[in-house]
């Protein structure tokens, strides 16, 4: 089967926009001698960095890594405590064990599914170290009140951007507000390079150690070696990893990078249009954007209200059935196997709340508005 068969006959939830720009962009790198870290991630940092408006980027392979050096950088390790959100991904929990720390969970805001600042506040302890803040499905999050948590308790913040490259809130885009942050270009995300990640920051002590980290904690870049000509010894001052970008991906995530205005505009539309619709159908709730705030829609996360005519899996099975491809939302950190046991007895209601009643309609550059009529026909269908 090849990859274009995955599509046929079938809306898919999402599909990366991708072209012949990345075509030729990738084939260039390929063709020139040069496939690893090199001149293309610089290009790319640059071009991230300078979108979001902050000093620095660092490219690595994945959000994962890149929360992990992120985490270590800002003082996080063994016998620490980090706050994170339940309703997250699995990975930003996991990049909190990869710095030898232990998640502490916290819940969400029942109507942004952000981290809730109280519930933030209750479940520091002697041990917390950091706050790690989300900004969920690509809505931005207030950080306001978690700046003023960090001050207050002498706590370090780092921000997991991950679904939310273009966002931005009280003016300023996700990226450059408060503290390390990190993104995704995993296909599910804002843009892609396959996989890969990035930390912005305005911390050039911070930028420079985690240059050196992922690149085996080498003092000298492969790139800069090359270009010195003569003979230049790296030295190791510490434990690295290898979170390197290739350049094959950075030239792909530079042209990306350059359509990304045309895909969040084009996604807002398609939330606009999916708005428009579910106030006529009116058992579906549509995501919140707080005043402050903008969305950058990397999902639609539609609520299904209590007292509809079908529930969220009914209506998830029917699409399904239709050749509509829907997900369930975001599953809690603390219910899963990993640490059900540890937080057995816990309630997060908001979090919990919004994994039993959500799920993510299809929203990407390329659905077509005969495509999204036919998704929101089906929803009328089975919910008007
Ligand atoms: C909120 C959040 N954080 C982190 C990640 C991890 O990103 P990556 O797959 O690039 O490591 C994801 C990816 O799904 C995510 O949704």
């Amino acid at each position: 089967m090849s990859a274009a068969d995955l599509f046929q006959d079938q809306i898919p939830l999402l599909r990366p926009w991708t072209g012949e720009e990345e075509v030729q962009a990738a084939a260039e790198v390929i063709l020139s001698g040069w496939v690893s870290q090199g001149p293309k991630v610089m290009e790319f940092e640059n071009a991230v960095a300078g979108y979001v408006g902050s000093r620095y980027g660092v490219a690595t392979n994945a959000c994962t890594s890149a929360l992990h050096l992120a985490l270590h950088l800002s003082g996080v390790g063994p016998g620490d405590e980090v706050i994170v959100p339940s309703f997250t991904c699995m990975a930003t929990a996991n990049a909190v064990h990869h710095a030898g720390a232990l998640p502490v969970f916290a819940d969400v805001d029942a109507r942004t599914y952000n981290l809730d600042a109280d519930s933030a506040a209750a479940a520091i302890t002697p041990h917390t170290r950091a706050i790690l803040v989300v900004h969920q499905i690509g809505l931005a999050a207030d950080m306001e009140p978690f700046v003023a948590l960090a001050r207050k308790h002498s706590l370090a913040l780092v921000e997991d951007g991950a679904c939310s490259l273009g966002a931005s809130v009280h003016g300023k885009r996700v990226g450059a507000i408060a503290a390390p942050t990190c993104f995704s270009f995993h296909p599910r995300k804002m843009i892609t390079t396959g996989e890969g990640g990035m930390i912005t920051t305005n911390d050039r002590e911070l930028a420079e150690r985690a240059r050196v980290l992922r690149a085996t904690g080498a003092s000298i870049s492969d790139l800069e070696r090359h270009k010195a000509k003569g003979v230049l010894v790296q030295k190791y001052g510490e434990v690295g990893y290898n979170y390197r970008m290739t350049d094959i991906q950075a030239a792909i995530g530079t042209v990306q990078m350059r359509k990304l205005d045309a895909m969040l505009a084009e996604r807002a539309r398609q939330a606009r249009r999916y708005d428009a619709a579910l106030a006529e159908i009116g058992a579906l709730e549509p995501p919140y954007v707080p005043p402050y705030a903008t969305h950058a829609y990397s999902s639609y996360l539609v609520r299904v209200k209590p007292g509809a005519r079908m529930g969220r899996d009914a209506l998830l099975r029917r699409m399904a059935e239709r050749g509509i491809s829907c997900r369930t939302g975001i599953q809690p950190l603390h219910q899963e196997p990993f640490y059900a046991e540890r937080y057995a007895g816990t309630r997060f209601p908001a979090s919990e709340a919004a994994a039993q009643a959500t799920m993510f309609l299809p929203i990407f550059p390329g659905l077509t508005e005969e495509q999204q009529e036919r998704v929101i026909a089906e929803l009328a269908g089975a919910m008007g």
